[in-house]
């Protein structure tokens, strides 16, 4: 979605904005653009299509002079991606500059009652109101303006704003849209995220909602919504801008999927120490669960399915009933909530709209709130009672690996811990876990070593137009989550099934068109999952199973084979889902696919 960046300094502003929102590419965009004060003269450059476009029309930034200036990325929402609907926008005077993440609700009502005033409007964009009520209530003091102008919003935001009646000074506000400060020596900057600053600074002000900012080369000032300054922590980022960039890799995507051993490592191992799990970085307590009766879970896409696997996990080690739900519906439902709830929320970057409007409905019904975040600082991480990091570092490519791995790996923690203080596993189980845990690194990279050359198999499937996931329990929680990675950034159709339900309708379009990959890695009802691949073969399909090494039953009737690491079932979810990332990925490579950036995804789902 969106992204803002912005510099105050003594540098040429326009091309460090323009790294800036390069860095900010992968969030997911359709034009961009800046713009930069000079000499009491705000000078605009927008254009639809890529960063790129905006580099050779400002010769990357260098035709562009002044020091201070505002950019932006824009995935449209009102009206469609043109040049004159790119931010910044400008007010009718030419006196303010506007850039904006998020929705403005009210947006009509404000524009109407704005043009009866007689403003012009350029674009189809909510976001020229804000422009235009800076205009109207300006008379002397651009801060009471921008105050005035604000409380007129409805719905998120994250703004940015310069006047050439104060040139040196970048006016923001932020809410329901991440908004952080960067704080450097004689130059100042803000972003809607942390990839774009950590060139150039590790210094970070993490903005609440209700809060406004003044950023100027030599100071930043942050205040509250009855405009009182507010002491704010400076935070210290703890990755470097090689961990945003791709270190020699083709895709971002590929570079995430072999980190993932050190990310599971670094979201579970600190947290193992004297032989027990302790959450102290999260303020988890033994006394934090007691009474819990009820555990919902709730996300959007890949981290809902996470939550799907984290579900069989938790009821089975915690004897406790677990309900998982999309984000998106459990807002809109009347769910029955009390005290004695625990809602789980999983979200990589933590800004996920539906997620969180999810989690304040559950709150104000009285939930304890459990938050498992990637994104430090980040509106789910800030409002949740209590929140574990899952520590994966910057993740760029659209389709989540390691934060969707990492979220399981904490959702396995967080299970071992609850049984435990649950009484639910004696020392010996207890230590067998814990060893478990402690080997997951080791099994995932295996598991990336043992499909080095999946991307044979690739060429053999890529030409199919459609693809089943099928599995059972835990497995069918994995297909769920192999079937989405297949779908966003190959385009071939693909769907997840419960394999036993297969007979009761969806058999009929098996045929020799339909390649079945089948996931076998839970040994339980292995047997059952293989009655499927059986009735399904009968019927001609091309079948890829996927079992742990050896598995004889799988080498009999599969097609094709995808063998990973033989771990405790429980574990197995973290193990098979790599290579179906990596096929996912080698088939997408294969179709010639923009594999980071998928068509009309974006990273950060900030709107409903
Ligand atoms: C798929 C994917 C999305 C996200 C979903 C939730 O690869 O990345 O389905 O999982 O949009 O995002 P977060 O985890 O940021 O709340």
């Amino acid at each position: 979605m969106c992204g803002i960046v912005g510099y105050a300094g003594s540098q040429n502003a326009a091309e460090i904005l323009l790294d800036g929102l390069k860095k900010l590419e992968y969030r997911g965009y359709d034009s961009a653009g800046i713009a930069v004060m000079n000499n009491k003269h705000i000078s605009v450059n927008k254009v639809t299509g890529r960063i790129e476009n905006l580099c050779e029309i400002t010769e990357n930034g260098r035709s562009v002079i002044g020091k201070i200036g505002i950019g932006h990325t824009r995935w449209a929402t009102h009206g469609s991606p043109t040049d004159i609907n790119a931010h910044p926008h400008m007010s009718n005077s030419g006196k303010f500059a506007v850039v904006h993440n998020g929705i403005i609700e009210n947006y009509i009502a404000l524009k109407q009652e704005l043009i009866n005033k007689g403003f012009n409007f350029e674009s189809e964009t909510d976001t020229e109101v804000i422009a235009h009520l800076l205009e109207m209530y300006y008379t002397d003091d651009i801060k009471k303006a921008f105050y005035k102008a604000v409380s007129r919003l409805e719905g998120s935001y994250a703004i940015g704003v310069i006047s050439t009646d104060e040139p040196d000074k970048i006016f923001l506000a932020r809410q329901s849209s991440p908004l952080i400060l960067g704080v450097g020596m004689g130059e100042n900057y803000f972003a809607s995220d942390v990839t774009a600053l950590v060139a150039y600074t590790k210094n970070i002000i993490y903005m609440d909602d209700g809060e406004f900012a003044e950023l100027t080369p030599d100071y930043i000032k942050v205040f509250d919504w009855a405009g009182h300054p507010v002491e704010k922590p400076i935070n210290r980022i703890t990755w470097d801008i090689q961990a945003a960039e791709k270190g020699g890799y083709d895709h971002f995507m590929l570079k995430e999927i072999i980190e993932q051993p050190a990310a599971v490592r670094a979201a579970i191992c600190p947290r193992i120490k004297n032989e027990k799990i302790c959450f102290d970085d999260s303020g988890i307590d033994k006394s934090t669960f007691t009474g819990v009766e009820k555990i919902i879970i709730t996300a959007c896409g890949s981290a809902y399915y996470a939550g799907c696997c984290g579900k069989y996990i938790i009821e089975k080690l915690c004897g406790i009933p677990v309900e998982t739900e999309l984000a998106s519906e459990l807002r809109y439902r009347n769910p029955i909530i009390d005290e004695n709830t625990l809602l789980i929320v999983l979200s990589q970057s933590g800004e996920t709209a539906d997620t969180i409007a999810a989690m304040r409905e559950c709150k104000n019904r009285g939930a304890k709130t459990l938050a498992i975040v990637n994104v430090v600082g980040s509106t789910i991480a800030k409002a949740a009672d209590y929140t574990i990091y899952t520590l994966a570092g910057p993740e760029i490519a659209v389709a989540t690996t390691k934060g969707y791995t990492t979220q399981l790996a904490v959702l396995y923690l967080f299970s071992v811990y609850f049984a435990k203080e649950k009484m639910l596993l004696n020392d010996e189980e207890y230590h067998r876990l814990l060893t478990e845990l402690k080997d997951l690194p080791k099994y995932v990279e295996e598991a990336i070593d043992m499909n080095f050359n999946i991307s044979e198999l690739a060429k053999k499937y890529c030409n199919t137009n459609s693809i089943f996931f099928i599995g059972r329990n835990t497995d069918y929680a994995v297909a769920l989550e192999g079937a989405l990675k297949m779908k966003e950034i190959s385009y071939i159709h693909a769907e997840a099934y419960a394999a036993g339900e297969l007979k009761h309708g969806t058999i009929a379009l098996i045929d020799e068109n339909q390649p079945v990959v089948a996931l076998c890695c839970n040994e339980q009802i292995i047997e059952k999952t293989v009655s499927n691949i059986v009735e399904v073969k009968a019927r001609s399909a091309r079948v890829i199973g996927v079992s742990f090494k050896n598995n004889e039953k799988i080498l009999t009737v599969a097609d094709d084979i995808i063998f990973v690491p033989r771990v405790d079932g429980l574990f197995a979810p973290i193990v098979e889902v790599v290579p179906l990332q990596l096929l996912a990925y080698y088939i997408a490579k294969e179709k010639g696919c923009d594999i980071d950036m998928p068509k009309n995804l974006a990273k950060s789902v900030t709107v409903e």
